[in-house]
């Protein structure tokens, strides 16, 4: 049986709809009111456990039976929850071994949601008997198109300590090394007398006095990423086995640290998203650029399905700012140019009650004579009308590699400095966005010939797979920029000897003696950083034409890099390494190879971006002719140009051709601040072109 498809002919327009927050009357008003708004799609039952399985093994399917059927009769499709995310009370006060353990060995309590252990295996069979229940009674409901599995794995606990994931956890090294002679020496135990006797002494990496071994805390990083996808895995079956042809879905969380979202998503039928960029961050429509691109990569540029945001507020912050008006719009539009063919918020009708009640919604508070009210139904009659867009693909123009495995071990302690791997990668995908191009993530070691630019930020860990691929890139005629700590040490967490840079020292023509961060306060993780001197960092002067005439500023961090056959393009100005060259660019096959031996602020991120550019051929189109205040996103999906102006003044649309939202001509058009347009038809663009068949032809207006 193959399965349904997973999107309508017209964008998915909803949200998490929980009837079961409300008396029945409401439910009336609530199908009226989502015909009205244009709502299509919700997901139902995300957290309705305790109400579904009141007691072990019996069900209350009453409710949920009239809440479908009246979803139905109203033309409503319904992604439907296997509610296993908020265990309910009876379920803790009968396995209380179920719920998580915090490194400190701290058994978290019940109250809230997500107290489960992913290795409990009460947690487990209880989770698959409800999965069950639910296809074996919903499976043919005309109304269900979906399958949503859980909710945001990894959330609140991605990682349990407790006797049962550490019994786990060996299971998994037992899998994985075979021996304890392998698990040894992989992780170095020779080091402070961790030798293992036998596979039985280990345990997850809890509080300890010192450092933990670094081996066993990264393995336990990818360890609790599996574990919590056989969580997935298991209801999956189940749900494969009673509803095979119902496509499964599990949201994922934007660029979530403590998931590997690339071992998951081959198992997604759709590939869904949460993000809640925050309105009060200047930077937060860049860093979701990101996010957008990473779900499309994710699904190798299938459609995907922005599953929840927020209309305005959320409540998770210490200070929630709502979003500014309009700025629904303009962030769920940068969802589809990147590839969603759905948007959905979290929630439908704002709570009453309960933890997230000053969370936004569709639906607020103060009913439909509002704001936020207004913007949902433009917006949903908006979508109506872009059924073309369905399915069209957003085409890319540079690959920048993010790789999990690098951001565990290069977030651990006892390196030459802790980093925040995404203020490491996201400044690049900004400057790329920034300058116009479009940008598929990869983890690196796949098939990277195609781009004309790609992009390596502190690929810490590097294997031989990724080194491999990142030099026939450069070979087949891409621009390659490595940047400062990549090829540190092998998937062990071994150095990298003979210099570091490993497989990457040949296409790169240097090797790298000594790291040499620099004093000063660094980013710490947190918001998606696109830009180092979003805090304060310190400094070291640098000098290269690619820059301007001025020096600049190299941003925490130096090596001592030893050219073979590179050619220096700027040099340290300062400091212990004064001379040393800070960026080397090395000719390599039909391409080139640049290394960067420091990180950069804004500006000169963009310069050096706009050389690779030049060199690689690109042509980037511009499509406004004026718009100094901020970011103006330009992505083409199918034949349709995106313009959203997340800036602070208006654009002037400088390209021939009709805006779909306005039906105006968009040669002149004005774009106010959070204003979109959608311009079509556009010449399409086609993947892997190179300098010499580009086809992203129209010339940049002048300013
Ligand atoms: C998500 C979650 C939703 C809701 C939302 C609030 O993490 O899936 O259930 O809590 O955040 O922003």
């Amino acid at each position: 049986m193959t399965l349904r498809p997973a999107f309508a002919d017209t964008p998915w327009f909803g949200g998490d709809y929980n009837p079961e927050q409300w008396p029945e009357e409401v439910w009336e008003e609530d199908v009226e009111l989502m015909r009205s708004a244009g709502v299509n799609l919700v997901t139902v039952g995300v957290f309705a456990w305790s109400l579904l399985e009141p007691e072990e093994g019996r069900y209350e399917f009453g409710w949920l039976d009239r809440a479908l059927d009246l979803l139905h009769a109203n033309g409503v499709r319904v992604d439907l929850a296997t509610a296993t995310a908020a265990p309910p009370p009876w379920f803790s006060e009968s396995y209380p071994e179920s719920l998580p353990v915090t490194v400190d060995g701290v058994r978290l309590s019940p109250g809230s949601r997500q107290a489960y252990c992913p290795s409990s295996p009460a947690y487990r069979s209880a989770a698959r008997r409800l999965a069950r229940a639910l296809a074996e009674r919903y499976g043919s409901h005309p109304a269900v198109v979906m399958w949503h599995v859980n909710n945001e794995y990894g959330c609140h606990v991605s990682r349990c300590y407790c006797d049962e994931s550490a019994a786990s956890f060996r299971r998994w090294l037992k899998a994985k090394y075979e021996t304890i002679g392998s698990l040894n020496a992989a992780w170095g135990t020779a080091f402070w007398s961790q030798s293992y006797g036998s596979f039985e002494q280990i345990l997850p990496p809890r509080a300890t006095p010192a450092f933990p071994n670094p081996t066993q805390s990264l393995d336990f990083d990818r360890f609790s990423s599996d574990e919590l996808l056989a969580c997935f895995l298991e209801e999956k079956a189940v749900l494969r086995d009673v509803t095979p042809d119902i496509p499964v879905t599990t949201n994922f969380m934007g660029t979530f640290r403590n998931v590997d979202y690339w071992t998951w998503a081959p198992h997604v039928d759709v590939i869904s998203d949460d993000l809640y960029p925050d309105p009060a961050d200047p930077d937060a429509a860049r860093g979701a650029a990101l996010a957008r691109d990473l779900m499309r990569s994710l699904g190798r540029g299938k459609p995907w399905l922005l599953m929840e945001q927020s209309t305005a507020a959320v409540n998770m912050r210490p200070v929630n700012v709502p979003k500014a008006p309009g700025q629904l719009r303009a962030l769920s539009y940068q969802a589809i140019a990147r590839g969603a063919d759905g948007i959905c918020f979290f929630q439908w009708r704002q709570s009453a009650a309960g933890a997230e009640k000053f969370h936004s919604a569709m639906l607020p508070h103060a009913g439909t004579e509002t704001r936020i009210w207004r913007e949902v139904v433009r917006l949903g009659s908006e979508l109506g009308e872009l059924g073309d867009l369905v399915g069209a693909s957003t085409q890319a123009h540079a690959a920048l590699v993010f790789d999990w495995d690098s951001r565990w071990a290069i977030e651990q302690t006892g390196l030459p400095a802790t980093s925040n791997y995404l203020a490491l990668v996201a400044p690049w995908h900004a400057a790329l966005t920034e300058a116009g191009l479009t940008v598929d993530l990869t983890r690196g070691d796949e098939d990277l010939t195609a781009y004309p630019i790609v992009i390596v930020p502190s690929l810490f860990v590097l294997t031989d797979a990724q080194a491999k691929a990142i030099d026939a890139a450069a070979r087949a005629g891409s621009v390659v920029l490595v940047t400062s700590q990549t090829g540190v040490v092998d998937e062990n967490l071994h150095a990298r000897l003979g210099g570091y840079l490993g497989g990457l020292q040949q296409t790169l023509g240097v090797w790298i003696e000594e790291f040499w961060p620099l004093g000063g306060a660094w980013a710490r993780p947190g918001a998606i950083p696109v830009a180092p001197e979003s805090t304060v960092a310190p400094t070291v002067r640098v000098r290269g034409s690619v820059f301007g005439p001025e020096a600049i500023d190299g941003v925490e961090w130096s090596e001592s890099v030893h050219v073979r056959d590179a050619t220096v393009r700027a040099v340290f100005e300062e400091g212990h390494l004064s001379g040393w060259p800070a960026l080397t660019r090395k000719a390599h096959g039909a391409g080139a190879a640049w290394y960067l031996a420091t990180r950069l602020g804004r500006r000169d991120t963009a310069a050096l971006v706009a050389q690779l550019i030049a060199e690689s051929g690109v042509h980037v189109r511009t499509p406004f002719i004026d718009g100094e205040g901020g970011f103006v996103e330009t992505v083409q999906r199918g034949d349709t140009l995106f313009v959203i102006n997340h800036g602070t003044t208006a654009v002037t649309l400088g390209e021939e051709g009709t805006d779909l939202l306005s039906n105006a001509d968009s040669l002149g058009l004005v774009i106010e601040p959070q204003g979109v347009a959608l311009i079509a038809p556009m010449e399409a663009c086609l993947a892997g072109f190179r300098a010499t068949d580009s086809v992203i032809a129209s010339a940049p207006m002048p300013k």
